[in-house]
């Protein structure tokens, strides 16, 4: 069983470990979690990193000097344990002040308190060396049709991000946003539910160069989408600036189960993927260990979400180096996927011109993938 190291790059959101069991039926069936416990553990486990809302580290309503306690204490669990702070979120989705939203919220003066709130934790994750902030706007939405103005919230939410990008711009930190896409819930219907309607989202903002997307498995197939082909158009477009790897099953609840539990397929290629694409950002788990464990299920899960990146990363790697996986992907034509489809210098005007191979003969041909799909099952079932 492969071991975790910091050369790896995994990181914990300080929500995921601390998660107490709360769900809408039930109250917490775990105590609370001192932050630097979680850092102890997660480096014990051979995390490289923590990711952390404003509001995981700093209660909500904190005072000054309480702030400036625990931000001490919190730079010296850092120190002692090694650990390093990727990225860092705001939580505009606990407080009741955010129950129609934040950037979004048809309520101006919760809008100005919103951006504030993520401003203030900006200056923190900058000062901690973060070096990616996460925005997911799981209040952004509705859950009736004339309650939002979709146009109207689109145009404040870009707002948000325009206001935001100058604050890090002036400031001159040097700090990425990255945008979570979800379909639904704790919203009936969330904006930007998806990796696709977020990078379109990105393009119109002002500092666009400066905003990618922090895709999570769970939230793409929660949408029936394949999160693998999402992290590759991601990579694809320059955007993938963030991860959040969990596991799902089916588009139901958002279980952000440990990584390589649920779709375990799924799970698979959204790793070949990153290997493929170059990802080389933080390796991110966004998981909730359930509620029927204690503190060392806790930590048996935490560790589980490395321990399966690792056996699925030799797994690709296996895959990819194997020559007859390598026979089966030229029979299926996958080097040819590369070549243009018009030559170079050939125009439409050549193709109308040039003779074209028979349909029914194309037709005829089968395409391979039954085979290599089946030795990648092969490799993921443990027989090769
Ligand atoms: C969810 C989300 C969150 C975000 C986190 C970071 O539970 O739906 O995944 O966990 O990732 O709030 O902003
Ligand atoms: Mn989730
Ligand atoms: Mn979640
Ligand atoms: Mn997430």
């Amino acid at each position: 069983i492969p071991t975790p190291t910091p050369e790896d790059k995994f990181s914990f959101g300080l929500w995921t470990v601390a998660y107490p069991g709360r769900d809408p039926f039930g109250e917490p069936t775990r105590a609370e979690m001192d932050p630097v416990y979680a850092l102890e553990n997660l480096a014990r486990l051979g995390a490289y990193g923590v990711n952390f809302h404003d509001d995981d580290l700093i209660p909500f309503g904190t005072d000054d000097a309480g702030r400036e306690a625990i931000i001490t204490r919190w730079k010296k669990g850092l120190a002692d344990t090694g650990l390093v702070v990727t990225t860092a979120t705001t939580n505009l989705f606990t407080h009741p002040v955010f129950k129609d939203g934040g950037f979004t919220s048809n309520d101006r003066d919760v809008r100005r308190f919103a951006i504030r709130k993520v401003m203030r934790n900006i200056d923190l994750a900058a000062e901690l060396g973060a070096k990616v902030y996460v925005a997911w706007g799981g209040r952004e939405g509705a859950e009736s049709g004339a309650a939002k103005d979709i146009a109207a919230a689109l145009d404040r939410y870009r707002e948000a991000f325009n206001v935001l990008g100058e604050f890090v711009h002036d400031k001159g930190y040097d700090l990425k946003f990255a945008i979570e896409p979800k379909p639904n819930e704790p919203r009936g219907d969330i904006l930007l539910p998806t990796i696709g309607h977020a990078l379109a989202f990105i393009n119109t903002l002002d500092r666009s160069e400066n905003v990618g997307v922090n895709p999570e498995i769970g939230h793409e197939e929660m949408a029936g989408l394949n999160a693998a082909h999402g992290y590759a158009q991601a990579m694809w477009q320059g955007k993938l600036f963030h991860i959040d790897l969990n596991g799902q099953t089916g588009p139901r609840y958002d279980q952000d189960f440990r990584f390589g539990a649920g779709n375990v397929r799924g799970a698979f290629w959204v790793v070949d993927t990153l290997l493929a694409g170059g990802y080389d950002g933080p390796v991110h788990f966004d998981f909730k260990t359930p509620r029927t464990e204690d503190d060392k299920g806790v930590w048996d899960a935490a560790a589980a979400n490395m321990t399966n990146y690792l056996i699925l990363r030799d797994k690709v790697k296996a895959f990819r180096a194997d020559p007859e996986v390598q026979a089966a992907l030229e029979v299926a034509k996958l080097p040819e996927l590369a070549v243009p489809t018009l030559s170079e210098g050939e125009s439409w005007a050549d193709l109308e011109r040039a003779e074209l191979a028979d349909p029914e003969e194309l037709a005829a041909r089968g395409a391979a993938f039954e085979h290599l799909d089946q030795l990648a099952l092969e490799y993921l079932y443990g027989v090769r």
